[in-house]
């Protein structure tokens, strides 16, 4: 199967001070491999990225330039998760669509970050799923599917099995559209899932291996209907 895989930059990049643990999810990746599925991969910004973003808005930085930063730490995310997983991934990290094509060709994994100011590294990994023609969008966060509102700031919220995108657009409504706060998913994302009808997965990312639960069909998240 070919599959797109949103690694939550949030578990692989939790902080600025210890150095991030990558080798459970190189091994979920290689078990990916060798079961024969084509894996394509976008690594989220996590604490670096917010980080550097909060230095650049509080010394007067715009919008668009702190999502850019964003980008750029997503990106350099990308490369030492690359690097981590070796000789089974492209040795680029792909910056624009031409960029994209010439990863596509190695056969390789092909690892991405950031893209574009206004949307979320989700929407650069709905993008490379439609790009790629997988069959599957799987995306990892730190928590364990979508719930009727941010599960992290109201205990109440309801767990949902399975959603509809017009479901998902009412329940984020209230989300940051501010560079490093565009939570779960953001409408660009959205957009592509629907106009492909990719088959998308929001999983508990913090245990590696429910990344081949969700491969498998036995996932415990929630499942996007396009
Ligand atoms: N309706 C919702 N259901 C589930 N989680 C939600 C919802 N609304 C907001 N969230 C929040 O979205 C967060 C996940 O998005 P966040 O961008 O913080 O992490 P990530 O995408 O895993 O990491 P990164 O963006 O660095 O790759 C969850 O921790 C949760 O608090
Ligand atoms: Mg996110």
């Amino acid at each position: 199967m070919k599959v797109t895989i949103k690694l939550s930059g949030h578990i692989l990049f939790p902080d600025l001070t210890s150095m991030p643990d990558l080798k459970p999810y190189v091994r979920a990746i290689e078990q990916l491999k060798g079961r024969g599925h084509c894996v394509f991969i976008v690594v989220g910004g996590g604490e670096p990225a917010r980080h550097y973003i909060k230095m650049a808005r509080e010394n007067g930085a715009d919008e668009s330039t702190c999502d850019q930063i964003g980008i750029s730490i997503a990106n350099l995310n990308a490369k030492i998760f690359s690097k981590a997983l070796g000789d089974l991934a492209c040795p680029f990290i792909p910056k624009d669509f031409d960029e994209l094509e010439k990863a596509l060709a190695t056969g390789k994994i092909v690892l991405m970050g950031g893209l574009q100011p206004g949307q979320s590294t989700n929407a650069v990994a709905a993008v490379l799923a439609e790009r790629s023609g997988s069959e599957l969008f799987v995306n990892t966060t730190t928590v364990d599917g979508v719930y009727s509102s941010d599960p992290r700031k109201n205990p109440d919220a309801k767990k949902y099995k399975k959603v509809t995108i017009a479901e998902l657009e009412k329940i984020l409504d209230s989300s940051g559209v501010k560079a490093g706060e565009y939570d779960l998913i953001d409408s660009v994302a959205l957009k592509i899932i629907r106009r492909s009808k990719i088959t998308t997965k929001i999983i508990d990312g913090r245990d590696p291996m429910n990344v081949l639960k969700a491969v498998e069909g036995k996932e415990e998240g929630t499942i996007v209907i396009p």
